[in-house]
């Protein structure tokens, strides 16, 4: 067997399929249990994964020496252990590409949006009958402009959010990362600075970081403290980078305005614990969609197509279009 394909993903196995390497799919859409993943991958050359798929030294091992790549269908990899891939000479790759970041970055635009103007809460209104006509007092909400918003990551995502920031709405963007980027800064007017400083400075506050020791509980409730009253959080990273009853807590004493996510701490849980869930629920400034913010036709396909290219790039010896190594 050269692929295993974890998820029906048609357009990756079609253009697999042409390059005469063969194929395991997946008919079902749910994820492979542990069991089935460990079965299915023995002897196999290729793995194509989901970001629910656990690939760690188990699954390597239960593949064997046969296993040249791990292509992650994603843009996050961090349900790969890839230093154990390296370990083993097994390439680990991602999709990254411009179709995912316009379609993350307009996400997040979109919740941005929602949570400044309750377009949510506004839609429930409608629905539940209790519109009776024009109100001047009714859901007011309030502007981007003049804002100042804070990107923690300025890779590829938090770019294309600072671009439509700046470009459509003229806020005032502040961003902090591991890396500066001097030229993005000119061009933009992004301004770089301390993640604390980032905090306690900015009315909106959006993530787009990996997953890493790092930044998990990066909003936490040390951090959500410095932030300031009112403020509004968007997470469209990956969901433990914030402490969710931290956030809870903060959303209920009216410290932070609003919080909107498309990633969870505990996903697909809203929350880690039931009966903290059943509270976040209630709270009209909590928006939630559930890990969407790629889905987009035009990004789904750019990422069958980069996942199968990877494989076809390594099992043919050639160097795929995005691996990636461990995170430092
Ligand atoms: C989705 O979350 C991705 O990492 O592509």
């Amino acid at each position: 067997m050269d692929v295993v394909v974890t998820h029906p993903l048609p357009l990756s196995e079609g253009l697999l399929k042409k390059a005469r390497l063969s194929i395991l799919p997946t008919a079902g859409r749910k994820p492979l249990s542990r069991r089935e993943l460990l079965r299915r991958v023995r002897g196999t050359r290729a793995i194509l994964s989901l970001l629910f798929d656990r690939i760690d030294c188990g699954v390597m091992d239960a593949a064997g020496s046969s296993l040249k790549i791990i292509s992650n269908f994603a843009v996050g990899y961090d349900n790969v252990d890839v230093a154990g891939a390296q370990r083993r000479g097994i390439t680990v790759t991602n999709t990254p590409c411009q179709e995912v970041s316009d379609a993350v970055a307009e996400h997040t635009v979109a919740l941005m949006l929602s949570l400044l103007r309750h377009i949510p809460e506004a839609n429930a209104y409608v629905r539940s009958g209790k519109f009776k006509g024009w109100n001047p007092d009714l859901l007011i909400g309030s502007h981007p402009a003049g804002k100042t918003l804070g990107l923690i990551g300025l890779g590829r995502i938090g770019k294309r959010v600072a671009q439509y920031a700046a470009r459509s709405f003229g806020m005032k963007t502040l961003y902090s990362d591991v890396v500066r980027d001097r030229s993005f800064e000119k061009e933009y007017g992004a301004i770089f600075l301390p993640l604390e400083k980032v905090l306690t400075t900015s009315d909106i506050v959006s993530l787009h970081v990996p997953l890493l020791p790092s930044t998990r509980h990066l909003i936490s409730s040390r951090t959500v403290k410095l932030m300031k009253r009112g403020a509004l959080l968007i997470n469209t990273a990956r969901g433990p980078v914030v402490d969710q009853k931290a956030v809870l807590s903060a959303l209920i004493s009216k410290k932070l305005g609003g919080f909107a996510l498309d990633v969870f701490e505990c996903e697909p849980r809203l929350m880690c614990s039931n009966a903290d869930a059943r509270a976040f629920k209630k709270l009209s400034n909590v928006i939630m969609t559930p890990h969407i913010a790629s889905a987009t036709q035009e990004a789904r396909n750019a990422m069958m197509r980069i996942a199968a290219e990877n494989i076809i790039a390594a099992l043919s010896g050639k160097k795929p279009l995005a691996s990636v190594v461990p995170h430092s």
